[in-house]
């Protein structure tokens, strides 16, 4: 394990005025830290098990998630759902949210295309994943992706040198870094996506090591 000295956003943030997740989802639900709120149909806040020792952060909610108020449940969680299960993760007793809890997108004619978040729309909604940190004292945290790397430990520390080790920031749970679902999705050739998805699964296989079955 590596020891990191920046903390991202969330992990900074240090508050939680909550004693439960479903307290703080409570509170999310009128969020106007950003304008994010304006398009959405609703706040996508994390799901899962209260005493998760994994917490899995992803990047924002999708379309498919902002109409059904649930993390992952578009293409990339079903890919999701796949990876874990072969690491011998259980995702009933992960904790499962995402680095931005309102869904931005580029409308496009009936279609509502994926807009990444920027760094201000990151940083307004740490408030929200540091809480939810905070609260659930995790064993791990996953960052799925750059913008989930962002927002727990800041933009010194890249996906790219980093992908497939846990680092340790000072006075907080560790995490693993590795790719998000949805990268795997945009791959094009058959063989190369294989060898991704492999390897995101050996990534996950070392937090499956955390959760004993
Ligand atoms: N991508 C994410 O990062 N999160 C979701 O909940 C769905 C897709």
């Amino acid at each position: 394990m590596k020891v990191v000295a920046t903390l991202g956003p969330a992990l900074a943030l240090d508050v939680a005025d909550a004693e439960s997740t479903a307290e703080l989802r409570q509170q999310a639900e009128g969020c106007t830290r950003c304008d994010l709120y304006r398009n959405a149909t609703q706040i996508v806040f994390g799901e899962g098990a209260e005493n998760a020792g994994i917490v899995l952060v992803g990047e924002q909610p999708g379309d498919r998630e902002d109409l059904t108020g649930r993390p992952f449940v578009g293409p990339a969680g079903h890919l999701l759902d796949h990876c874990l299960e072969e690491a011998g993760l259980d995702r009933e007793r992960c904790y499962v949210t995402n680095a931005v809890k309102h869904f931005k997108f580029t409308p496009r004619g009936k279609r509502r295309l994926h807009a990444k978040p920027n760094a201000g729309e990151i940083r307004r909604c740490a408030w929200w994943l540091g809480a939810e940190v905070n609260i659930l004292e995790p064993k791990l945290v996953v960052a799925l992706g750059a913008s989930a790397l962002y927002a727990l430990l800041g933009p010194k520390v890249k996906l790219t040198p980093e992908r497939g080790h846990i680092l340790q920031p000072a006075n907080h749970p560790p995490v693993l870094v590795t790719i998000h679902p949805s990268f795997l999705l945009r791959i094009r050739d058959e063989a190369e996506r294989e060898r991704q998805r492999r390897a995101f699964v050996s990534d996950l296989h070392k937090a499956a090591e955390v959760q004993p079955r």
